[in-house]
């Protein structure tokens, strides 16, 4: 076998579309500073609470949560925090996407309580909405969770073609088109997987201190974190910045920010500019 060909075979990534990748949590990481900014800011609106993990304890209605949740997503976008655990852990990531590298601006901040259905967006491939299949997104857990409280895919069906599938999309009865669950990353119109696929998902334990990153060809997301354990946890979405990339949702340039590039890829940006009418 050639060495091109070993390498490819024994890539995790390409294999099953997703991998666990270590991400610094020292008390001096970007993530931990993450992680005890958000808790100081959610003591501001629960004095008594003492950990993220404990959250659903004190805010008990649905309706509270969601004036919660935007609040502390808000804050969480502001602060700008992905950029920094994302570049401090470049080089953990770099192998996967290379140094061309763009990063969602705007990251959504999911919190999903023990056994509350309506706090999880189900199964789906984010290509289903438009995303494009060179895109890939890293899932960082900002607090300590359980497997039982982990996001889960089905390995290996980001090469499944869409039509065998069977999925179909719905109206959500809940989410309207720019309401506050729409923005907070929860979709309007849900595609559907039938469950005789979705059953084939494993919940990948991602500790703090670990990020999942997978394709978004790959079926993953959580029905019901059945942990006894709220997760916070964000998203964020990562892309070659030279990969045939469409993106229907906005422009990338609104979407995404360049975060890294090679030096190769400046000079050639450069001469690019300098030589166009
Ligand atoms: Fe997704």
């Amino acid at each position: 076998m050639s060495e091109r060909k070993k390498i490819l075979n024994n890539n995790y990534l390409i294999n099953n579309g997703w991998i666990k990748v270590k991400l610094n949590n020292s008390k001096k990481s970007a993530l931990h500073h993450a992680h005890v900014s958000i808790l100081k800011f959610l003591k501001k609106l629960i004095p008594t609470l003492t950990c993220l993990e404990e959250y659903h304890k004190y805010i008990m209605s649905d309706n509270d949560h969601l004036e919660v949740q935007v609040l502390v997503s808000d804050y969480f976008q502001n602060k700008n925090f992905i950029y920094d655990i994302v570049y401090e852990n470049l080089s953990n990531l770099t192998p996967f996407i290379g140094l061309d590298l763009m990063l969602q601006k705007k990251p959504y901040l999911r919190i999903a309580r023990p056994m509350k259905i309506i706090d999880n967006i189900g199964f789906h491939r984010d290509t289903s909405y438009g995303s494009s299949p060179y895109e890939l997104s890293l899932s960082i857990p900002l607090c300590n969770i359980t497997k039982m409280g982990s996001l889960s895919v089905i390995s290996k069906s980001h090469r499944w073609p869409d039509i065998d599938l069977n999925s179909k999309f719905i109206d959500s009865d809940r989410v309207t088109k720019n309401s506050k669950l729409h923005k907070l990353g929860f979709p309007y119109s849900p595609i559907i997987i039938p469950n005789t696929i979705t059953r084939q998902a494993n919940p990948i334990h991602t500790k703090f201190g670990e990020g999942l990153l997978f394709s978004l060809s790959l079926i993953h997301g959580q029905e019901v974190n059945k942990s006894r354990f709220t997760r916070f946890q964000t998203d964020v979405r990562l892309v070659n910045s030279l990969a045939v990339f469409n993106n229907h949702r906005s422009s990338a340039a609104e979407y995404y920010e360049q975060l890294i590039e090679t030096p190769a890829t400046y000079n050639a940006r450069y001469f690019q500019a300098i030589n166009t009418n």
